[in-house]
């Protein structure tokens, strides 16, 4: 009798665990669909250019990794991470890649301000990024000392061409144009008609750490690049995004420009941020469609 109540405890305590497990896998399964979503992730690289955007998030948590903060919170019960760069390519690649690794975006939008390229384009104007590229990866012309320097004959110079020297390759010589995610682009021209400041039109972002206020410069660059604006980020944004095959768009307003002398104004961060954010809330609601 004894040896039979023993065997029936035994039995009924096994019957637990498993029970106990099926409960936490169902509870696990849920949580996991949570998880599940990857979030949207905005980048600005000053705090003009993130904050505003980040006071807007809800149930917002700070997190930081070296000199970046990474604001994660949600947007109409989704999850979006607001992150504060830094300036200028380097950061800018750095905390893309460390925010890729840590919180699989499933989108990456890098919005900021610029300086205008195109005489049409004025201060509050936004430019959606078709394509964006890097102007300062040059290669210069073969000129002997006494020879001088010639700006205008260097040549692009793509940096993802190939493994070996790019610089012996004469394939690397052309510029490399980093592609705005379709549904990206989709979703911020649909909303174009709720930003009141401005105009919004497609264009091409061009980025690197210099800031350029030689007219004839700025005008060779909207010719030989086709560039609408210029600014430090986007190109090292777009480029990390693509090694790791994440969706990316650019989205730049012009808080100057030196082609129609457009006067530098820093209010305009904020407006792109309000304008983003109607973009964010947008590609959310096709999000969950699909
Ligand atoms: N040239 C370069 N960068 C600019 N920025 C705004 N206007 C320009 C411009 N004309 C942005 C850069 C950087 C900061 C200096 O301002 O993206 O973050």
């Amino acid at each position: 009798m004894k040896n039979f109540i023993g065997k029936l405890t035994i039995i009924s305590g096994l019957l637990l665990v498993v029970l106990a497990g099926c409960s936490t896998a169902s509870g696990s399964d849920s949580g996991e669909k949570e998880t599940a979503q990857q979030p949207i992730l905005i980048e600005g690289p000053m705090p003009i250019e993130a904050e505003k955007f980040a006071d807007r998030l809800e149930n917002v948590e700070e997190e930081k990794s070296g000199t970046f903060v990474f604001y994660k919170g949600t947007v109409d019960g989704y999850p979006v991470i607001v992150a504060k760069t830094g300036k200028g390519m380097e950061n800018t690649a750095a905390a893309t890649a460390v925010a890729i690794e840590k919180y699989n975006p499933a989108a990456i939008i890098n919005q900021g301000t610029s300086g205008g390229h195109d005489p049409e384009l004025e201060v509050f104007d936004i430019v959606l990024g078709k394509r964006t590229t890097n102007l300062g990866s040059l290669k210069t012309g073969d000129r002997d000392e006494g020879q001088g320097i010639e700006p205008t004959k260097w040549k692009p110079m793509d940096l993802m061409a190939s493994e070996g020297s790019a610089g012996e390759d004469p394939n690397a010589e052309k510029i490399r144009y980093y592609k705005g995610d379709e549904d990206l682009l989709a979703a911020a021209s649909s909303v174009k008609d709720t930003y009141k400041k401005g105009k919004v039109v497609e264009g091409t972002i061009g980025s690197a750490d210099v800031w350029n206020n030689e007219v004839d410069r700025i005008n060779w660059f909207h010719e030989k690049y086709g560039t609408s604006v210029e600014e430090m980020e986007g190109a090292a944004a777009a480029q990390i995004a693509k090694a790791y095959d994440v969706p990316f768009l650019g989205i730049r307003i012009l808080s100057n420009n030196k082609t129609n002398d457009g006067e530098y104004n820093p209010d305009t961060a904020a407006a792109n941020q309000e304008y983003v954010y109607e973009v964010v809330k947008e590609y959310i609601s096709k999000l969950e469609d699909r």
